[in-house]
């Protein structure tokens, strides 16, 4: 393809084009300068069309254009970026009372340390869930989540085959078997893929929400329901996104998090399970404490133990990091509100394109809004599409953040710690085949598409270089 002359707007002829400058057009598109326009985007109605505009004619930077900006421009982590005096309190208050562990010491008060356990009272009511259990991170969690739900040696977990490793991880960890069902558009698990995976054996669905947006969960949840299964919500990639209006993690069994520093709040690692179900409660925190329940949880727990000491693990918070994660956490919805602001510009500055879509939205209102994905016709589109953007220095890249598991080498070969292990020594598992064959879909939804990542801090420029780029490039490539 070579000089492209093109109004930024397919709808208006070129003539119309000659008299706005791409900044002119991107300043009114994006709110530099502050219309009307913008303000009815940025509360959700993303459906609502960029205004009429026009553009200089220019060829793309990757045939020799002059790029959209001069310096690559990239999302950075979320949380750190609004790290201020409160984490420094948080912090300094440990320190100076030299109670960095949660169930020891007095501070000059004669208080215990607090942290973890405020933190954790904190995040359960933000999530509407009765218990939360700190943890030293998302997979420590979902270990945690999966001895309380019962996984064991002979137990089949269903989840989806575009997901993270630890997801995986931890049910082989516990003896159990992973057994993967098909993404769909949404990049979500296929709720209608599930049913044909469930045997006498499963035990559990683990519905991840990927990439910061929820799985579509009624169907799962009703699929549950009458299938006598569980489900796991695994939100770690999700932290302040909702499903119909609730917090995901709040509408399983079970729920877990990470606030590992690529996740939307972070201490640098980190981890949580919430439930609301006293017995769930008991087991996770009796499972992540070495098998005791603690005065402090027996507390929260508000009723009789129900059971005994079981052989288990540590996976206990510290307080420095809870003391970080407070301070966090009552930046979150604001967090998740500068996501929504950003995205929901970009979105009403490019959907007009013809012919563009986007990810498949399970609840668009409850996503949050750190990737804005593009759809193209697979993988070769993709790429340029990828490249082009690149050289217009704006960052854009395919599915990331996780791993098409099935395909992965060490576990199509079904390889673990000891050959031995249990969760493919039973008949099911020796039977079980990964491999590509168990996950087609996946991997054309991989292919499919490009995603520009988010920053909840781009400035009202860096918005308006995005959807100039998208403006510049999109029309190009999917005509060529
Ligand atoms: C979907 C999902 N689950 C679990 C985890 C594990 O979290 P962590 O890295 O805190 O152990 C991750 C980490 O990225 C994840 O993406």
């Amino acid at each position: 393809m070579s000089k492209r002359k093109r109004c930024i707007d397919d709808r208006r002829s070129a003539s119309s084009c000659r008299g706005l400058d791409r900044r002119t057009f991107l300043a009114a598109a994006t709110g530099l300068a502050s219309t009307s326009w913008l303000a009815s985007t940025t509360k959700g109605a993303v459906s609502t069309p960029a205004p009429a505009a026009s553009v200089a004619p220019e060829t793309l930077a990757i045939e020799g254009g002059k790029p959209v900006r001069a310096k690559m421009l990239e999302a950075k982590l979320s949380g750190p970026q609004y790290y201020d005096d409160e984490e420094r309190r948080e912090l300094v208050e440990v320190l100076d009372n030299r109670s960095p562990f949660r169930w020891w010491g007095l501070d000059a008060l004669g208080h215990p340390p607090d942290k973890c356990i405020n933190f954790e009272k904190e995040f359960a009511a933000h999530q509407q869930t009765k218990y939360c259990i700190a943890v030293t991170s998302g997979t420590t969690a979902l270990m945690t989540a999966l001895a309380a739900l019962e996984v064991g040696p002979g137990d089949e977990v269903i989840l989806p085959a575009w997901t993270w490793y630890a997801c995986y991880d931890a049910i082989v960890a516990l003896g159990g078997l992973p057994v993967f069902a098909e993404v769909d558009e949404s990049m979500n698990i296929d709720p209608a893929d599930i049913e044909r995976h469930i045997t006498p054996h499963t035990k559990v669905i683990m519905a991840v929400h990927i990439l910061g947006a929820p799985a579509d969960l009624d169907p799962v949840l009703a699929l549950a329901k009458r299938r006598k299964l569980k489900v796991l919500e695994d939100c770690a990639q999700s932290v302040g996104v909702t499903y119909k209006g609730k917090p995901v993690g709040s509408l399983g069994d079970c729920g877990i998090y990470s606030f590992q520093v690529n996740k939307t709040i972070s201490p640098g690692e980190g981890g949580a399970v919430v439930t609301s179900d006293p017995y769930l409660f008991e087991r996770a925190a009796r499972f992540h404490d070495c098998g005791m329940l603690r005065t402090g949880h027996a507390q929260v727990l508000g009723q009789p133990a129900r059971m005994q000491m079981f052989t288990s693990c540590q996976y206990r918070m510290s307080e420095f990091t809870a003391a970080v994660l407070r301070a966090q956490l009552r930046k979150l919805d604001r967090i998740v509100g500068d996501f929504h602001d950003k995205t929901t510009r970009v979105l009403a500055g490019i959907r007009d394109l013809p012919g563009i879509s986007f990810r498949k939205q399970n609840d668009p209102e409850g996503g949050l809004g750190n990737w804005v994905f593009i759809r193209t016709s697979g993988k070769a589109q993709r790429d340029q599409f990828i490249a082009a953007m690149r050289a217009e220095n704006v960052n854009a890249e395919p599915m990331g953040g996780s791993v098409i598991l099935p395909i992965a080498p060490h576990i199509e070969k079904k390889q673990t710690l000891q050959p031995d292990w249990p969760s493919f020594t039973s008949p099911r598992g020796k039977a079980i085949q990964y491999g590509a064959a168990a996950c087609p879909r996946t991997m054309e939804v991989y292919d499919r598409y490009a995603g520009i990542p988010m920053d909840p801090k781009f400035t009202d420029e860096e918005v308006a270089d995005i959807i100039g780029a998208v403006r510049k490039v999109y029309p190009a490539v999917m005509k060529a």
